[in-house]
């Protein structure tokens, strides 16, 4: 039943149907909905949110979500949730090497481990930071997240989701954003799979404002793909995993809950191509804010202070005149994650890698390894393409408190000060007066 056309615009009210006649005209609860299907809300927001970030779809079934057994708690393995009190903040710089691909077959959620993360779903603020390793498709199970939303970053193979509203192709270089409640089956129609995931227990990402960029730049909505309708008639018994309050729980049903016939609405998942970012960067001298590269924000209740940024460091040219050109020496009251999907971070000469993930905390000083730096200075300023990366940063008004697993794990590097320790003195005349 699926359709390949889909349906473009971030934040659009979009509408689409698998089958003729499925989707009522004019009303949501018609008396008898064609077909007998059962018409059912998702609210995403609350019903009284302002009228621009409110979102919610209407879905047609062939059976309402509320015919269900009690669930029961299951094991959660590497996933962890908010509060992140499993050891002390670190207040060093981390960076961990990709995990090997596990041998055994491993389900997208089998495969989910925790890094490290800050706030709570019962607070409604923060975010995790998940990474995923897969081997094998999920099969007669779903899966949905009421503790947020996922922000899906595969760094290699490509992710067939398939949501109650239809499937979405995600291959690296892509994202995926699944929003929080949407029911989920990820399937790997390559191979193995993996990359990153910002599970986002505060308000719902969306595009950042333009200000004096006017009123097109960065990534654009229109390039935000939802999937046309596609629905499964299948009886047979499938597992529904749920993570609620940091934990998981499963029922089994006696059918596909991918059953929805006909939707409409402005809660929907979305894939986006990094490639269609359009990258603002300086003409003249100096380093913007690496704001500048924000695609999706997710916002705090302080204006301009997010709960989580969603930040790319895509291909892009590099001309400024007498200018540093790679990302400065830094310390932030905001915290960073950063990952790899492919090449090279222009700040990293070495060891910061594909699947690997790096992490500057509140306050911790970072910046360009020496080999850059010392290339950087040296360097011919002519106008130069950074070509053929993809970094990624999810940066956080709150300190993420790495997973014990995290601490403990053979992919943490030891050695990352070692990049920093040999920068050379600088070498300032001696003043006439001597010291003050
Ligand atoms: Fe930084």
């Amino acid at each position: 039943m699926e359709n390949v056309r889909h349906l473009t615009g971030f934040g659009n009210e979009h509408a689409s149907e698998a089958v003729a006649g499925a989707l009522p005209v004019g009303q949501n609860t018609p008396q008898r909905v064609a077909f007998g299907l059962y018409a059912e809300q998702l609210s995403g927001t609350a019903f009284t949110a302002p009228r621009g970030v409110n979102r919610r779809t209407w879905m047609y079934r062939l059976r309402p979500s509320a015919g269900h057994p009690a669930y029961r708690p299951v094991e959660s393995r590497t996933l962890r949730s908010g509060p992140f009190r499993e050891v002390p903040p670190s207040p060093n710089r981390l960076r961990w090497s990709p995990a090997p691909m596990p041998t055994a077959p491993t389900t997208f959620l089998e495969g989910l481990f925790t890094l490290g993360g800050n706030g709570s779903p019962a607070e409604g603020a923060g975010a995790a930071v998940h990474l995923y390793a897969a081997t094998a498709s999920m099969t007669d199970t779903a899966f949905f997240n009421a503790d947020g939303e996922l922000l899906i970053v595969p760094q290699s193979g490509t992710l067939r989701i398939v949501t109650e509203l239809g499937v979405l192709e995600v291959p690296p270089g892509h994202v995926a954003l699944i929003p929080r409640g949407m029911r989920m089956r990820v399937e790997l129609p390559g191979g193995p799979a993996r990359g990153y995931i910002c599970e986002n227990y505060g308000a719902a990402f969306r595009l950042p404002e333009l200000g004096p960029i006017g009123s097109n730049g960065l990534a654009n909505p229109r390039d935000f793909v939802a999937p046309n309708a596609a629905y499964e008639d299948v009886e047979r018994p499938t597992r529904v995993v749920q993570k609620f309050q940091g934990n998981l729980w499963e029922t089994t049903l006696d059918h596909s809950p991918f059953n929805v016939v006909a939707w409409h609405g402005n809660y929907v998942p979305y894939t986006y191509d990094l490639a269609r970012f359009n990258t603002v960067n300086t003409v003249s001298f100096d380093h913007p804010d690496p704001s500048i590269f924000t695609v999706l924000t997710s916002p705090s209740d302080t204006p301009g202070t997010a709960n989580c940024d969603f930040v790319i460091f895509p291909p892009r040219w590099m001309v400024a005149e007498h200018t540093f050109r790679p990302p400065w020496f830094h310390r932030n009251v905001m915290s960073e994650l950063m990952g790899l999907v492919h090449g090279v971070y222009d700040a990293k000469a070495d060891a910061f890698l594909p699947g690997g993930a790096s992490l500057h905390n509140c306050m911790s000083a970072h910046g360009p390894d020496r080999k850059t730096y010392e290339a950087a200075v040296a360097a011919e300023l002519t106008p130069k393409k950074i070509d053929n990366t993809l970094a990624f940063m999810f940066e956080t008004r709150w300190v993420i408190a790495p997973t014990r697993q995290a601490m403990e794990s053979p992919a943490l590097q030891a050695d990352y000060d070692a990049c920093w320790a040999d920068l050379p003195k600088a070498k300032v005349p001696s003043k006439a007066g001597g010291q003050p």
